[in-house]
């Protein structure tokens, strides 16, 4: 397996930052990966997996070896009158993994199109978007653990899917390579459309098929996210913020129209666009950072930005809405 020396990561962020890292290795298959990490254990340390980098922000040069893995392939595993498994490698784009689950008519990620990202990576931090969340369909996720080189199989439960959250977030930070993901996708579909801006871009539509969610979908996000290939970003900066009904409650005495979510027994999930919103942080742009006009909880890299500028002006939003609502937003994208 050849490591490549000093390689730029430009091409590996969305963010579109041009940082560099030490090494790097672009493993191809699981024995790749097993040889990889067995012979040159003691070397190259710290050790960090990469997918299409659209969920990560690189703050400085990177000293250690990215892993880069290019295992592709989807194949059914299982199939019966009513579900499909389908197992596919990490390295596959999300995207096309989503239309060609549409295309075959197996339902159940058609609301997460045009979700930047690799399959590997949507376990990681259970990817969601219009009422549903990767975890819905997750069966089980293949990984290879870095410091034994081992396989090792995670049902859904074993991941600890959490809003944006997992295992391979925490305790298993750093400590494994996923190589597949195994989907439970539906041949009889459940449709789920409660999702307000769903639910008025699916009028436009004759029905209500797989196809039309996707295609739905599709046409919302191109309408308020910004592109990747054409603005540095990486989604959402950070997180809804989760708080208790009390704090919620002594909110909505000074804003009333404050918008809300049930989160769980007496928690309230609260829109983080909202609270960059009203704090005036719309659309606002210091040099080459700005929040994106139509949608403040993406960050933006207008021009040649460095991490640490994105860092700062991120930072500044923290600073406002903490001083205004006494809420920590918490950051949704993986600051190296
Ligand atoms: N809002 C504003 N101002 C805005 C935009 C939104 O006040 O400029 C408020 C509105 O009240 C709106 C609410 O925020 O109803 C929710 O907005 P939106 O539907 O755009 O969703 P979001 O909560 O901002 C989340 C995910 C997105 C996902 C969308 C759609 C997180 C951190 N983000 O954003 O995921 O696409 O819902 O389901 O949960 C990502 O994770 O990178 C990402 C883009």
């Amino acid at each position: 397996m050849i490591i490549q020396e000093n390689i730029s990561l430009l091409p590996y962020n969305t963010f579109r930052i041009d940082a560099w890292t030490r090494y790097m290795a672009f493993p191809a298959t699981t024995d790749e990966i097993v040889s990889l990490l067995k012979s040159r254990q003691q070397e190259f340390n710290p050790k960090i997996v990469l997918g299409c980098g659209s969920n990560i922000l690189f703050t400085r040069n990177f000293e250690g070896l990215i892993i880069h893995p290019e295992i592709k392939g989807i194949e059914v595993v299982k199939e019966t009158e009513d579900y499909v498994l389908v197992r596919a490698g990490c390295a596959e784009n999300w995207d096309d993994f989503v239309k060609f689950c549409v295309d075959n008519d197996w339902g159940g990620i058609e609301n997460l199109s045009l979700i930047p990202g690799t399959v590997g990576a949507s376990p990681v931090q259970n990817i969601g978007a219009y009422g549903v969340e990767v975890k819905d369909v997750v069966e089980k996720v293949e990984a290879i653990m870095i410091e034994t080189s081992k396989k090792r199989t995670f049902s859904a439960k074993e991941c600890s899917f959490g809003y944006r959250d997992s295992i391979f977030k925490k305790e298993l930070k750093h400590k494994c390579i996923i190589t597949h993901v195994t989907f439970r996708l539906n041949k009889q579909h459940i449709f789920r459309t409660h999702y307000p801006d769903l639910e008025k871009e699916l009028d436009k539509y004759p029905d209500t098929t797989i196809q039309y969610i996707r295609d739905a979908i599709i046409s919302i996000r191109k309408q308020k996210l910004p592109d990747p290939a054409q603005l540095g970003n990486a989604g959402s900066f950070f997180k809804n913020p989760i708080v208790s009904s009390d704090k919620a409650n002594e909110i909505r005495r000074f804003y009333p129209s404050m918008p809300a979510y049930k989160a769980g027994e007496n928690e309230v999930k609260l829109s983080a666009a909202w609270l960059i919103e009203t704090t005036g942080w719309k659309g606002r742009k210091i040099h080459n950072v700005g929040t994106y006009k139509k949608q403040p909880l993406v960050i933006v890299n207008y021009g040649n930005a460095t991490g640490k500028e994105i860092i700062d002006f991120a930072k500044k939003i923290q600073q406002a809405v903490k001083q205004q609502f006494g809420i920590l937003l918490e950051p949704e994208v993986n600051i190296f």
